[in-house]
């Protein structure tokens, strides 16, 4: 096989999904331990971001540290990128130098173009199509505090955006029920919906969604590059905030996920990010952790 890049939940089997979470606690463990682990030594992470970051900047970076290796960090305010070099020449050139790419950009397909140009694996850290890597690390935390998700009911409130498309594959790499609970006018992409085929489906009622559910997950109500549709987005989305009530509607062992940033107050009550069914905290950490995986899978698999 050539090179394997990820830039989607479905480039990977199901069973390399589940195997790279495994292997994402085990490298937890030995973190935790501090044992040193260096299967990067020496090898170098282009980190090209387009958008704003906290978490995946942080996350990638400190796994290529930790793993002996090293990241640069690329902004189009500072790189030939802004000034408008292709992305294909970019690709072209970062990949005879370095031997990964992790790409945050605005439209899906120029993270495409620029694997397609790229001679080493490239990773998307985010379109605004999808966030496959955050979708790691929440099926981690899941795994990590309930077991297997297989079988179990996702409630998604909120925009049908990039994070809801992911969830839209997870349902179908790893066989649970997603209910995406959003208004009129904001639902997910017509063909990721069907892809995911009966494992998902669209309501407009979020306590309906909700019910019985065994994890309830939110993001923002306005993505980056959205900004200026804030005010109304906010009034389309007020029925959707994942309150205390939601939660009551879902089983009593739900779990909350939230990308972050997180609003409190609009898309979800600080009673409930904050409280004890929010393991948002655990959902930031295995960012590093299932990345640490997804590299190792990408640059040492045999
Ligand atoms: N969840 C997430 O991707 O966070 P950042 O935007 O901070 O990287
Ligand atoms: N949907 C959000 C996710 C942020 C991590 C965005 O694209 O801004």
């Amino acid at each position: 096989m050539g090179v394997r890049h990820f830039l989607t939940l479905t480039d990977l089997t199901r069973d390399e999904l589940r195997a790279l979470l495994v292997r994402a606690t085990e490298l937890k463990r030995l973190q935790a331990r501090r044992e040193i682990h260096e299967p990067l030594k020496n090898r170098v992470l282009g980190m090209i971001f387009e958008k704003s970051s906290t978490r995946t900047r942080v996350s990638f970076e400190t796994a290529m540290t930790q793993f002996g290796g090293h990241a640069i960090f690329l902004s189009p305010r500072d790189s030939q990128l802004g000034r408008g070099e292709p992305i294909e020449d970019t690709a072209r050139v970062l990949s005879r130098m370095v031997d990964c790419v992790m790409i945050r950009t605005y439209e899906h397909e120029k993270a495409e173009r620029f694997a397609a140009y790229s001679q080493v694996p490239v990773i998307n850290a985010l379109t605004d199509r999808f966030h496959p890597c955050q979708l790691l690390a929440d099926l981690q935390t899941y795994f990590e505090h309930r077991g297997d998700i297989a079988g179990r009911a996702v409630a998604w409130l909120g925009d049908g955006n990039n994070m809801c498309h992911s969830y839209l594959h997870a349902a179908l790499q790893f066989g649970f029920e997603l209910r995406v609970a959003c208004p009129e006018g904001f639902d997910p992409d017509p063909a990721v919906l069907a892809a995911a085929g009966e494992r998902a489906r669209v309501l407009r009622d979020p306590l309906e969604a909700a019910a019985g559910a065994d994890l309830v997950v939110t993001d923002v109500w306005a993505s980056m590059g959205q900004e200026e549709e804030h005010l109304a987005r906010a009034r389309a989305f007020e029925p959707y905030r994942v309150t205390p009530q939601v939660m009551a509607r879902a089983r009593d062992d739900a779990l909350f996920m939230h990308c972050l940033p997180a609003h409190r107050g609009e898309e979800v009550d600080a009673e409930v990010i904050d409280g004890p069914q929010s393991v948002v905290w655990d959902e930031a950490e295995n960012r590093l952790h299932s990345q640490k995986a997804l590299l190792e899978f990408l640059l040492c698999a045999p």
